[in-house]
């Protein structure tokens, strides 16, 4: 019985729990020296965006519905692609997605174009060019920066009065692979969590930003908040951490005891609670030397991180997921 009012304590945890909030603030982090140094000199701000190793400079012009930006990023393969957009909905999703979209060739130049990304493209109907009626993206460059191997794509872009600089939803995404000579259509990017996570809503006035609960989150949610782990420069991580493997380690606990309690009622016999208790056994043995790994691992790179102390959340999100 208590095993299960335990579970039940659990679940309660899990639901109400403050890592559950639907959106937060993040830290600020600004742009790489390099990077920053590549902007147009009147550009005011540049942050670090929080995933796909993307950075983001900006500007507001005096008709604050026209803003300057750039986004730049790595592209990893010959026919990859890199986009950024805006969204007028009020998720910061891909749907929706007003989109400028840069192509790296092997043997060409880059080229660009513009698309409306939709629900349908979601679902597998092929993406191609559109123009978009809502927003005026002017002075539009994709271009390759060979010092800091970084693909940028820079606009002027008039926001019709849908949107608001003060909490601009935009989007980003890096993808593989393209197909087309003249008319490109990008092929759908990978799913792993920084492609997931590459959306957010920016206050371009004063460069805070906010990782939306967007449906995708919501749904995970329901996984047992699985999703929800905070950036590591975030206020909440170290709760994040306790809970997490508070979780772990009891429903582990839970599950050993009832597969004894399963065997107690099923087989009076004791082979195969002596069977189950070597098995347990030869796990545990494996747990303890990867444990002694992953603490060495964690100390080693703990002496190695002051240095780069910036890039650090983006590194960690990456290699323990
Ligand atoms: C051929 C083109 C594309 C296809 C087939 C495609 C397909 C998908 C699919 C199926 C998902 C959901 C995956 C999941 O829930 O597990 C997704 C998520 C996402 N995609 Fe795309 N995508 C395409 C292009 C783009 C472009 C151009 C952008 C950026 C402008 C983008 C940004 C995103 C983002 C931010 C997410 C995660 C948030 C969300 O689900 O809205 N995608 N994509
Ligand atoms: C970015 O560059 C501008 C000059 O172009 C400079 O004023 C600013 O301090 C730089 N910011 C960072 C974070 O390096
Ligand atoms: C984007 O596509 C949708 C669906 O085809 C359409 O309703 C909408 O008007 C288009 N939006 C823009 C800005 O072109
Ligand atoms: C400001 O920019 C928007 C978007 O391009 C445009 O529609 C609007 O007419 C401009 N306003 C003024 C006063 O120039
Ligand atoms: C933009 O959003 C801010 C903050 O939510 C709000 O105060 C402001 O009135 C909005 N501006 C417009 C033009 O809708």
């Amino acid at each position: 019985m208590s095993a299960y009012l335990f579970t039940t304590i659990l679940m309660i945890l899990t639901f109400f729990s403050p890592i559950s909030t639907t959106a937060k603030y993040r830290h600020s982090t600004p742009c790489s020296e390099d990077f920053n140094a590549s902007l147009p000199k009147s550009f005011t701000n540049c942050n670090k965006l929080n995933t796909l190793g993307a950075q983001f400079g900006w500007r507001i012009h005096s008709n604050e519905s026209v803003i300057d930006i750039c986004v730049g990023a790595m592209i990893e393969t010959d026919e990859g692609w890199l986009a950024w957009g805006v969204n007028p909905q009020a998720e910061s999703q891909m749907a929706g997605t007003r989109a400028i979209i840069g192509f790296k060739k092997p043997d060409r130049k880059p080229s660009w174009n513009t698309y409306n990304v939709t629900s349908e493209t979601k679902l597998g109907c092929r993406l191609m060019p559109s123009k978009i009626v809502d927003i005026d993206f002017g002075n539009v460059k994709f271009e390759y920066l060979n010092q800091i191997n970084y693909y940028r794509i820079c606009a002027t872009v008039g926001l019709s009065s849908e949107y608001n600089v003060s909490r601009l939803n935009h989007v980003w995404q890096v993808g593989f692979k393209s197909i087309g000579m003249e008319v490109m259509e990008p092929l759908k990017h990978k799913n792993p969590l920084p492609n997931m996570d590459s959306t957010e809503t920016i206050n371009l006035r004063v460069g805070t930003s906010k990782i939306n609960a967007g449906p995708h989150r919501h749904r995970m949610r329901m996984m047992l908040a699985l999703r929800l782990k905070p950036h590591s420069n975030d206020d909440y991580r170290i709760y994040w951490s306790i809970y997490h493997h508070f979780l772990g380690y009891s429903l582990l606990a839970l599950i050993v005891v009832n597969i004894f309690r399963g065997i107690g009622i099923f087989s009076p016999n004791q082979t195969w609670r002596w069977a189950y208790i070597g098995v347990l056994c030869g796990l545990g043995f494996i747990t303890l030397v990867f444990e002694i790994f992953t603490w060495i691992k964690f100390l080693k790179d703990r002496k190695e991180k002051n240095p780069g102390e910036n890039d650090e959340g983006q590194q960690k999100k990456n290699t323990q997921m």
